[in-house]
């Protein structure tokens, strides 16, 4: 079943709480983007609005951290309850390490690449960690067009996972629309996230389920 998680980053930051709730219900994970004007040019959200949302909705928080440190960072998030931590290959010193450390801190643990970034090393990471997100843009801004091209990385990363059986969720995230999910799960991805398409529609539940049965045709059928 494939996972949709709105970003809250083309959300209406005055009303976080209002913008969650417009998706409870269809979409499975909220998706925060986290950013700190150092790993990327871009600044966002951090901890103090993690913690918030998470007294204001029980959906999933998966929590995207585009930062330097990860392994000074990471965690707190973790203990403030997100469901997933995820912090970029590019930044981290120790993955496998931060890895354990997250999911000890009560999180699961999600690895990045950025567009630049070859997945190849890091496929042998895969058993240590939940979740694998596969940048479709270059990480930092939301409403980028898509790049096809990194569907190979979903692919090879799929094929790591079959032939392993290994319990990876594999995600994208970048330029994720209604033209766009369909090519990105018959490679292989199964949790999408979506920004744009998702808050920049009339009504966003709307757009989740829509995108959520085109995720599903396209993976049935592959
Ligand atoms: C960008 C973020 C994305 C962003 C996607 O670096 O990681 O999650 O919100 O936005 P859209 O869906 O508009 O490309
Ligand atoms: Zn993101």
């Amino acid at each position: 079943m494939p996972i949709i998680a709105p970003s809250i980053l083309a959300a209406d930051f005055a009303h976080l709480a209002d913008e969650v709730r417009a998706v409870e219900g269809t979409a499975d994970w909220v998706h925060v983007d986290v950013m700190d004007n150092h790993f990327v040019p871009n600044l966002t959200i951090g901890l103090p609005v993690v913690q918030s949302l998470r007294k204001v909705t029980s959906m999933p928080l998966d929590v995207h951290l585009m930062i330097t440190d990860p392994e000074r960072w990471a965690p707190g998030y973790a203990e403030a309850g997100a469901y997933n931590v995820t912090f970029h290959a590019e930044a981290s010193e120790n993955p496998v390490k931060l890895a354990k450390t997250l999911r000890a801190a009560g999180s699961k643990a999600g690895l990045a690449i950025d567009r630049d970034t070859p997945v190849e090393p890091y496929l042998e990471l895969l058993p240590h960690v939940d979740t694998l997100l596969i940048m479709t843009i270059k990480a930092g801004f939301g409403g980028q067009a898509f790049l096809p091209e990194m569907l190979q990385k979903v692919r090879d990363v799929r094929r790591r996972v079959r032939v392993k059986n290994l319990e990876v969720r594999v995600e994208v995230d970048g330029g994720i629309a209604a033209d766009t999910i369909e090519q990105a799960a018959a490679a292989g991805a199964d949790a999408f996230v979506a920004g744009t398409a998702v808050y920049a529609a009339e009504d966003p539940a709307k757009a989740v389920r829509a995108l959520r049965a085109l995720a599903e045709a396209a993976m049935v059928r592959k």
